[in-house]
């Protein structure tokens, strides 16, 4: 036998030599929950080990990850229900916890990277990402909406905004009435190639931002197609999209391979609330090893091709390899 690719499997060392892919803690952002009031830590129930914090929580744990190596968030807010109306106006009302947040958490740790969530989920009392109006989801309508709260959190310190929604046009939209106020190095990750997608569960229990009837299907994307994933990325690389995201990343690992092979600006992908849940859940009953599984399904992500994961994994990722 003259090839014996056990050969090149055969020490630790040689191993890790060979290895192509590895997960750097650089490559990760972590999502972070944040809600009003004070000296609050509620864990997300069906998420272990993430917690929605008041500000002053979130600042101290934001010393312990910034200690662990970690060094960009995605922040989101939980909105309390009265605050909450058909325009998301506490979305980008000056003073608000989030755009808050952001600010506090710019000036205690100038060096972190904020990623902000552009949506109107959190906010709206329909928990649609866009304006309602007889059932119907309004595009142009929202634009508006979302370059508010863009301009807002770029204003409160945020690095890069990350339009969630899924709005058509809206990227384009953004990043104008972001230059326009002179904004031009803050950022945009595009949610891309966003799914319609059951694993988004855990996370609307996370933020009570579940949609209050039907469902998202009419602007995140059906699960069955890759093609319109190419569109969607095309537009949003046009339109001036710094990254194009993935959402979300397991189930979705062609999409990601197929973005990297064909656009030239990183991708990212998120490593969603169900993908941790399911991990998470498995682990507790003893099912699976949680280390393992969590370090195989990151350093799956990065081998199809993302460069950015959005990962709940990202503060247990950085322990085990500090
Ligand atoms: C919505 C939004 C969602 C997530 C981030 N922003 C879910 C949704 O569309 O309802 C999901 C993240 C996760 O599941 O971890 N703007």
């Amino acid at each position: 036998m003259l090839r014996r690719p056990r050969r090149n499997r055969q020490s630790s060392a040689i191993r890790a030599m060979v290895e192509e892919t590895t997960v750097s803690v650089n490559d990760l952002i972590y999502p972070m929950f944040v809600m009003e009031g004070q000296n609050l830590t509620t864990e997300v129930k069906s998420m272990p080990g993430i917690f929605r914090y008041s500000l002053d929580k979130l600042l101290d744990e934001l010393a312990v990850i910034q200690d662990l190596g970690i060094r960009s968030i995605a922040l989101f807010p939980q909105i309390p229900e009265a605050k909450k109306d058909k325009y998301a106006t506490e979305s980008h009302r000056q003073g608000n916890i989030y755009l808050e947040s952001i600010n506090a958490v710019k000036n205690a740790f100038p060096e972190i990277c904020i990623m902000s969530d552009v949506a109107m989920d959190p906010y709206s009392a329909d928990g649609h990402d866009g304006i309602v109006e007889n059932g119907q989801i309004l595009n142009d309508e929202s634009l508006e909406v979302l370059a508010k709260m863009a301009v807002a959190q770029a204003e409160a310190g945020a690095d890069i905004v990350g339009p969630s929604d899924m709005m058509d046009g809206r990227i384009g939209y953004i990043r104008e009435a972001l230059d326009d106020k002179g904004f031009i190095n803050v950022g945009i990750m595009a949610y891309s190639a966003k799914y319609a997608s059951a694993f988004y569960g855990p996370f609307r229990d996370a933020l009570d931002s579940a949609p209050k009837f039907g469902d998202k299907k009419t602007y995140q994307m059906n699960p069955a197609n890759i093609r319109e994933a190419l569109v969607e990325a095309e537009l949003d690389y046009l339109e001036g999209a710094d990254y194009l995201m993935v959402k979300p990343g397991l189930a979705y690992l062609d999409v990601i391979k197929t973005l990297n092979d064909n656009f030239n600006i990183p991708i990212a992908a998120y490593n969603v609330s169900g993908e941790y849940a399911m991990v998470k859940a498995a682990a507790q009953n003893g099912w699976l090893d949680g280390t393992r599984t969590m370090v195989e399904c990151l350093t799956s992500l990065k081998r199809a091709g993302s460069k950015v994961i959005l990962t709940y994994f990202a503060k247990e990722y950085a322990e085990l390899v500090k």
